[in-house]
């Protein structure tokens, strides 16, 4: 893995520009002065998580909890987080998935800087531009330290409408204040928006569905909301499985894929869709007089109940299977030509792995850090086509981008879907664009993050 970036003349939106010189990816970092306005400190040690039923789990936590504490800021706001490990024996960094983030910010173990030795630290910064819904993991042996709870939600909520006045500001937020042991929210006041993050992990072998900061629920996590508010559920799968969300007792709409406001989301009724190991949806609805289920892999004990007071839960979502690349409405952009195109055939196979032969799986019949991708440049328009001939699903992930689906299976979208983690079954074909619009140097890999450790993990390099 080259440490080091040999920046030629590359295109900016201004037309093509000089760049002398060669700059470590270590220097591609976020604004390195003026005074964060979230600053947060994430202590990575081992810690014994009490599930919501009162269930022990021993885990790997960022401040003593999984997940860790969410990281919230507002749209404009420079974040600041500091990393510090205390994880015997290993190393630590932080990932923030789907956020594009300066490369030198990334947090890929070996790539863009050293893991954090336990004992030392390491501080992210970056400006919160792109509001969404997003999340934050170790990257270091990633397989392994996301499965044992390293990880936590990263929210950025839009700058305030003129007239709204400036947002309040907290010099040091205090990220991870023991939880309560309660699972259930307080009642919110009708009229402002219930929003709140859902995260669907098996851990210690118990699969659980946690709210917010609140601990995880052994199963299906319970929420108080009036009837006649606006709910915001921001879904995000953080394991390596593939999930089914059915939302059922109120009709819904998919309003954000990865983070990205999806165009012309229409209300369905009932529709069951599929979230990408590492992706994201914002499911939106209003709250009715009876209760709400979010159903996690078709389960009526797995997921979300929403729920005005007492009352029975609806039966799971059991209609048909939704794809988002042919749900919203507005068609597509107009991209122009392409600069480079680009070929990934997943597929699984014998390699040497570590220098033992094993069975990966692999890109183009190569496994990492054999598998090559063209060097781009600033400005280029990249087509990806992603074909999988083998018989997993791959939920491929470009770190630093977001790409946007050009069609799947010969039909064109519908919509606009910026996405950072597109899940490619078996058979299928994707034709994604990505506009080189971050330099750096930049992995990207199957978010099973078993595969990834299999071999199917590479890097890209901007010129
Ligand atoms: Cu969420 Cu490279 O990962
Ligand atoms: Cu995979």
């Amino acid at each position: 893995i080259p440490d080091r970036l040999d920046l030629g003349a590359h295109h900016s939106g201004q037309g093509v520009r000089p760049v002398t010189g060669t700059r470590p990816v270590t220097d591609l970092r976020g604004p390195a002065t003026g005074a964060a306005v979230r600053r947060f400190t994430l202590t990575a040690r081992p810690a014994t998580v009490i599930l919501a039923s009162g269930r022990r789990v021993e885990a790997w936590t960022f401040n003593g909890t999984v997940p860790g504490p969410t990281i919230r800021a507002r749209q404009g706001e420079l974040v600041e987080v500091r990393l510090r490990n205390a994880m015997p024996g290993l190393g630590v960094t932080l990932h923030w998935h789907g956020y594009d983030v300066p490369a030198g910010e990334d947090g890929v173990a070996g790539v863009t800087q050293d893991a954090v030795r336990p004992g030392g630290e390491f501080v992210y910064r970056f400006l919160a531009e792109d509001p969404g819904s997003y999340w934050y993991h170790s990257h270091d042996l990633s397989d392994q330290a996301v499965r044992m709870g390293l990880y936590g939600m990263l929210v950025v909520d839009p700058a305030p409408a003129p007239g709204e006045g400036p947002a309040e500001a907290s010099p040091e937020e205090t990220a991870g204040e023991p939880a309560g042991a309660s699972a259930e929210a307080p009642a919110t006041s009708p009229g402002a928006v219930s929003d709140h993050t859902v995260s669907v992990h098996v851990l210690g072998g118990v699969p659980t569905t946690a709210v917010d900061d609140r601990p995880p629920a052994e199963g299906l996590a319970l929420l108080r909301v009036s009837p006649g508010t606006p709910v915001r559920l921001r879904v995000t799968g953080t394991d390596n499985a593939r999930r089914t969300l059915g939302l059922s007792g109120a009709p819904y709409r998919i309003s954000a894929v990865d983070g990205r406001d999806l165009p012309g989301a229409r209300e369905v009724t009932g529709a069951r869709v599929r979230l990408a190991a590492g992706g994201r949806y914002d499911l939106t609805f209003t709250m009715p007089a009876a209760p709400v289920l979010l159903s996690v892999d078709d389960r009526a004990d797995l997921g979300l109940l929403v729920t005005p007071g007492p009352g029975a839960a609806p039966p799971p979502a059991a209609g048909p299977l939704l794809d988002v690349t042919v749900y919203g409405s507005g068609g597509l952009p107009e991209l122009g030509s392409f600069d480079r195109e680009v070929t990934w055939v997943l597929d699984r196979g014998l390699a040497m792995l570590d220098g033992a032969p094993a069975l990966a799986h692999t890109v183009n019949g190569e496994v990492w850090p054999d598998i090559s991708f063209p060097v781009v440049r600033e400005g280029d328009l990249v087509k990806i086509t992603v074909a999988n001939r083998g018989r997993d699903t791959h939920p491929m992930h470009p770190h630093g981008h977001h790409v946007l689906v050009l069609s799947r299976n010969g039909v064109p979208a519908t919509a606009p879907v910026w996405t950072d983690t597109f899940d490619v079954g078996p058979g299928e074909v994707w034709e994604v664009a990505m506009r080189a619009d971050n330099p750096g140097i930049w992995m990207s890999h199957c978010h099973d993050l078993s595969h990834a450790a299999l071999g199917m993990t590479f890097h890209f390099a901007y010129e």
